[in-house]
């Protein structure tokens, strides 16, 4: 096996004088390629702002964190947008969506930034959007489409680049039970394609396809918890 992810002490801190917080306090993670990890813990113990660091949404204040094997403090604005677009997908509770474009074309629209020729586009968003349940969709644009059905165009436009790694933060949060395990079960089923996953999520049931499942405290992770292990609600 070899590290997806690779933290060490990672802080970050916002803020100065009286103002100044520190959210995360020195956490240390390990991820494998090939995991599917769940960080749960209580609002505001700073689950999406480790994910941040995790995923070059932000820079920590201090410690590191290599992916795959490279480290990627050295990395520049530039360098860190690219190599977010080449390596990592993001799946976030409110799908962002682009509103007037159709599911197909915001599925498209990640590849064509990466200069994929056409042929490959196209291959590549059609089996994903069928892979997702969604073969009838694909000219509609998100305002016709359930919140289920976004939040898998979301996960479609994520993984049709076939990424190293793929960070859900509450995927499930907008989303009523049956559309919330139908996304579960998305996901599930990419794992066990060999997509190394990271979500965040506030309800132990969509843990169930865990490898792993973390729990955050006041900054720090404090414990391992273990996957739900009945039927999902
Ligand atoms: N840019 C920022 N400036 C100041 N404080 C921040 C900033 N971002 C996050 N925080 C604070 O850090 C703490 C953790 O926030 P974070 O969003 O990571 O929590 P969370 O565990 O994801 O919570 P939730 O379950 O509600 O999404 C909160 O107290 C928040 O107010
Ligand atoms: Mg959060």
């Amino acid at each position: 096996m070899s590290l997806a992810i690779e933290a060490k002490n990672i802080v970050r801190s916002f803020g100065t004088g009286e103002l100044h917080v520190t959210v995360l306090k020195g956490i240390d993670l390990k991820i494998e390629q090939g995991e599917f990890v769940g960080l749960m813990g209580k609002s505001g113990a700073g689950k999406s702002t480790l994910m941040y660091q995790l995923s070059l949404l932000d820079r920590p204040t201090d410690g590191t964190v290599e992916l795959f094997g490279k480290a990627t403090a050295g990395l520049n604005h530039v360098e860190r947008t690219r190599f977010r677009l080449e390596h990592l997908g993001y799946i976030f509770q409110d799908y962002a969506l682009v509103p007037e474009l159709t599911a197909y074309e915001n599925v498209a629209l990640p590849l064509m930034m990466l200069g994929w020729d056409e042929n490959r586009i196209q291959k590549a968003v059609c089996e994903t959007l069928d892979k997702l349940g969604l073969p009838e969709k694909w000219n509609s644009v998100p305002s016709k489409l359930s919140g289920g059905q976004q939040q898998r165009v979301s996960i479609a436009r994520a993984v049709a680049k076939n990424p190293e790694i793929l960070f859900a933060d509450e995927p499930t949060a907008n989303l009523d039970n049956a559309s919330s395990k139908d996304v579960i079960e998305a996901l599930q089923q990419l794992h066990e394609e060999g997509q190394t996953i990271v979500m965040v999520t506030h309800e132990h049931d969509y843990t169930k396809y865990c490898n792993r499942v973390l729990w955050m405290d006041d900054g720090l992770i404090t414990k391992e918890i273990e996957p739900f292990s009945g039927e999902i609600q």
